[in-house]
Order: C-alpha cells, then structure tokens, then sequence
C-alpha cells in the first residue's frame, strides 16, 4: 500500500520544453546516458506516438499515422532538458513488412537491456481489445529484466465510461498487476493525463515544484 500511497501525492510532471534529439536502430546511435528515461511501448497503430504528442501538447511533435509502422526506430526527446521521452517502435501488426518485423526483436531486446538509464517503460495497449501474446511476452521482459512498468488502455473516448472499469479488470488479469499500475487515457480528449504525469513523477523522483 506505500507505493500506492506516495503515487497519489505525487504532483504531476510539469512539462516545459520538449526537443527531439535523435534517431537510432542500435546502442552506438543512442544519445549518451546522462538522463534518465522513460519509454512507450505497444502495439503498431495503438496510439503511442499521440500519447506522447498529447503528454507534451504538442500535436506534431511525433509524427502519427492510420498506417501501421509509422515509428521503425527508437526517437529520442529531450523533456525539460532533465530526461527522455522515448518512442519505440510498434510490434504485432500482419501488414508490416517483415523486414520490420523481423528487426523489432533484438532493436527492442537490446534497448531494454543496455539502457541503464530506464526509469520505467509505458506499455500502451487499446482500451477495446484484450493484451495479445506479443503483449504478454513485453511484461515477460520486463519482468526478466527487472523493469518497471504501467500499462495505459488508451482510444477511451472510443468505449463508454461504463466499460473502463471491466477493461482495466481483464488488463489487470492478463498482465497479472494491480489496477493501480493501469491508467486510462485519451490521446484524443487529454483524459488520463495527469495521472499518467503523476505517475511518471514518482518514477522520476522529480521535487513537486
Ligand atoms: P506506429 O508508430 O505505427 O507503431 O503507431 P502508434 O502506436 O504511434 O500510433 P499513432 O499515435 O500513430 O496512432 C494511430 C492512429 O490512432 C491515428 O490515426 C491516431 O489519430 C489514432 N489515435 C491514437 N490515439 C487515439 C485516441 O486516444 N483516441 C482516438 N479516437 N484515436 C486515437
Ligand atoms: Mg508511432
């Protein structure tokens, strides 16, 4: 109950600068360790990258697609000038190339391992649908390999509010952790924001003010 606790009195992250920095596919193109950082993850097409544009309200700042794939490498953005906002690329959808999918693997199994700096991963999946394997074994990575993570459903405004509860339960099941550890979210109408930036504050250890 102490982590939970300390999660709700940690004041939102407050945004003030955003900067894209670099793209990499391998660990010698990664921007240097000097910050610590926190990931998105998830399926091709779930919404990660207008996640991350509606965390930093800024609508371009990653690039966003109805084509799946859009993202193939790992983007670095620089937030206050502190730490990193990491895209990942999408995984999971048959109309990728499999090129593509064929490097998703060692880029993402190598980027987990080798980032020290990793404060913690944000599993994106789509409020609708059910985790599916390829989501399941990401929370066996992370697992192994002692990372921290919170799973988003995101797409909200596309399910009533009276369904939330029961996706957040069958999330909750599948990836066997607590509620708590699950946020809902609308990259569309901003919902679920502040949580999210609450609980990216604790991971950061970053002064309320
Ligand atoms: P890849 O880079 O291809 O892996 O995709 P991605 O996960 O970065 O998804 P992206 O942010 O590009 O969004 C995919 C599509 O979903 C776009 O058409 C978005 O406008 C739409 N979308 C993303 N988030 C939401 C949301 O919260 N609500 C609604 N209604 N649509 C969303
Ligand atoms: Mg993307």
């Amino acid at each position: 109950m102490t982590a939970s606790l300390y999660e709700s009195v940690s004041a939102p992250l407050i945004i003030k600068s955003v900067r894209f920095v670099k793209s990499a596919v391998r660990p010698a193109h990664y921007p240097p360790i000097d910050w610590p950082e926190v990931a998105f993850a998830g399926r091709s097409n779930v919404g990660k990258s207008s996640l991350i544009n509606c965390l930093v309200q800024r609508k371009k700042l990653v690039r966003t697609s109805r084509t799946p794939g859009q993202t193939q490498t790992i983007n670095f953005f620089a937030i206050n000038e502190a730490f990193y906002f990491v895209d990942l690329p999408g995984y999971g959808f048959a109309r990728v190339p499999l090129a593509v999918k064929q490097q998703w693997g060692p880029m993402m199994r190598s980027y987990l391992a080798e980032r020290t700096s990793l404060a913690g991963v944000v599993h994106i999946l789509d409020i609708r649908h059910p985790p599916t394997a390829d989501d399941l074994n990401l929370w066996q990575w992370f697992r192994e390999q002692d990372i921290k993570a919170l799973a988003v459903l995101t797409k909200a405004d596309k399910v009533p509010r009276g369904g939330w509860q029961a996706a957040i339960e069958r999330a909750s099941r599948a990836l066997g952790i607590i509620s708590d550890d699950i946020v809902v979210f609308s990259s569309a109408e901003g919902h679920g924001r502040q949580a999210l930036l609450a609980k990216l504050a604790a991971w950061m250890e970053v002064p309320a003010s």
